[in-house]
């Protein structure tokens, strides 16, 4: 748990967070937003080197934080792809990695295929912190700083919200964090659209209700509620199934926002987000309605709360 104190934590699940720890949070990426819209020098990371350490491919996640880092006059040390590149194809274990990239850095940012990769780094790591880029289809905790940050600045609350995730609930680490995230604010509505068989584990539905999550599974587009605050779209997880006719099929019964779908069940005040990259989930026919924030607030917000996380995080805010 993080209660309070950022300095030198490890941040590798969404479930780490309380209330007022995300309004910490908030409250440093406002200053964040400033340092960065008016391109101010900045010296908050100046003598620090944070080690950005890639095994799953990611182009926001990446250059995000790399410009975080930079805009806060810190320095990077970027591995991407280690498995094809690093002592990794000579056989160096996991662990073995990670305590030699801590000897050079202050942080380790950490993206892996493998759920539960983060927490392993942070345990093998043990002198500085390890955050967590996305591990697997587990969690992807920055994501979610970032979504919570652009439903905070367009609704000015986190609470009694309604919403609906689409797309691949089973897989996509977004949607796991995102509805930890917003299970600690009260009166939250989710309705979960995927095809049956990208459902959300029952482990997972259990363990939000208890939380006081209010989760309505649908499966088709009528079933669509006309009073969503948000839609969150993911793409179908490619990567994370076993054979490509699953995938087909799954891709086959999946919803895509399209111009059409906001006319018939999208409020005029709701936003239409996507933690991208879109790949068959929003049509980009939607990208010049004005509700569609994933190209513009949703990706911007990715840069000022990973500032405000570093910063904390490496204690010098
Ligand atoms: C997501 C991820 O990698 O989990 N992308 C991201 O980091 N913004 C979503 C995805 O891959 O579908």
């Amino acid at each position: 748990m993080i209660h309070g104190c950022f300095q030198g934590k490890d941040i590798v699940s969404l479930d780490q967070f309380s209330v007022d720890d995300l309004s910490i949070l908030f409250n440093v990426t406002g200053k964040m937003k400033q340092i960065a819209v008016n391109n101010e020098p900045s010296r908050i990371l100046e003598g620090l080197l944070v080690a950005l350490l890639f095994f799953e491919p990611s182009s926001r996640t990446f250059s995000s934080f790399a410009a975080a880092v930079k805009r806060l006059g810190g320095q990077t040390l970027e591995m991407q792809n280690p498995e094809a590149v690093s002592s990794v194809t000579k056989g160096e274990t996991f662990e073995d990695t990670i305590r030699v990239i801590e000897a050079y850095s202050n942080a380790i940012i950490l993206r892996h295929r493998i759920s539960g990769a983060a927490k392993q780094a942070a345990r093998a790591a043990e002198d500085v912190p390890v955050i967590n880029a996305g591990d697997g289809n587990n969690e992807h905790p920055t994501q979610t700083l970032l979504d919570l940050y652009t439903l905070y600045e367009r609704f000015g609350r986190l609470d009694n919200i309604t919403g609906m995730m689409a797309g691949d609930a089973l897989n996509s680490r977004t949607i796991h964090s995102l509805l930890r995230g917003l299970s600690l604010f009260g009166n939250n509505t989710m309705y979960i659209l995927s095809p049956n068989q990208l459902s959300l584990s029952r482990d997972e539905v259990v363990s939000l209700q208890d939380r006081g999550l209010r989760l309505i599974e649908i499966h088709n587009e009528r079933e669509i509620p006309h009073d969503c605050d948000f839609w969150y779209w993911t793409r179908i997880q490619k990567e994370r199934f076993s054979s490509a006719e699953e995938y087909q099929q799954a891709q086959h019964e999946i919803v895509i926002a399209t111009p059409e779908l906001l006319k018939t069940y999208a409020k005029k005040d709701m936003i239409l987000m996507d933690p991208l990259p879109r790949v068959e989930s929003v049509d980009p026919a939607v990208d010049a309605d004005e509700r569609a924030v994933y190209l513009r607030s949703q990706i911007r917000n990715g840069l000022y709360t990973r500032m405000a996380l570093l910063a904390l995080v490496l204690g010098r805010i």
